[in-house]
């Protein structure tokens, strides 16, 4: 049986994407391994929870610190881990150039929109102030910019009359908990590819 790829996950807070990535893989749904949990900040619940589960948990606080270079250390650690595809899981900093040429196409995140629309902070909050009917998550490659690399997979969610940013974000939230591990599972079956920005299925002919 060929290895299991190894998952580094980097998360800043509640973790709850991280935790339906670990329970995916637990209840075999996907298969991988977590091979380390970076936190840049000491509180992020994410953090505890990944030691409660017994993984290869850190933090390397970001507080105060120049990019580049905790950047560089959190990329030592995720190679010393020999990671195949790193998850962006509510992970609040951008990346440097450096650590994306480090992982190239193997780097993910999780949004809480349907891209190109709401990048950024409160995509739930920019999604009701405009009024659209529906809206979703989307997973997608790293790139340079924030929010923007090229699109994995969305899940999409209507937007109720009586939706508050609590009540849509909860409904959001509930696709993003699948969304995410049947991304990792596309990418790491190496059965995608990126052609000009889009993400298509390999054919055979290219697979072999
Ligand atoms: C999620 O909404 C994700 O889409 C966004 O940050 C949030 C993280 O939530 N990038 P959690 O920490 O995974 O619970």
């Amino acid at each position: 049986m060929a290895a299991l790829k190894k998952l580094g996950i980097l998360l800043s807070g509640r973790g709850s994407n991280f935790e339906a990535i670990a329970d995916s893989i637990k209840a075999g749904r996907l298969q991988a391994e977590i091979a380390i949990v970076i936190s840049n900040r000491a509180d992020a619940p994410g953090l505890e929870s990944a030691r409660r589960r017994g993984l290869n948990a850190q933090l390397i606080p970001s507080k105060g610190r120049v990019r580049e270079e905790h950047d560089a250390e959190v990329v030592t650690a995720l190679k010393q881990a020999q990671v195949d595809l790193v998850c962006l899981a509510g992970y609040m900093r951008l990346l440097s150039p450096d650590f994306i040429r480090a992982f190239p196409s193997r780097i993910v995140n999780i949004h809480p929109s349907l891209l190109p629309a709401f990048p950024g902070m409160d995509a739930q909050k920019q999604a009701l102030a405009y009024g659209v009917k529906v809206t979703g998550c989307t997973v997608h490659f790293v790139d340079e910019h924030l929010d923007h690399g090229p699109i994995i997979l969305q899940k999409t969610v209507p937007v109720l009359d009586s939706d508050d940013e609590h009540t849509l974000s909860a409904r959001i939230l509930q696709q993003e908990h699948t969304a995410y591990s049947e991304a990792i599972g596309l990418v790491l079956s190496g059965e995608v590819e990126v052609q000009d920005r889009v993400v298509r299925k390999r054919t055979h002919a290219e697979g072999k």
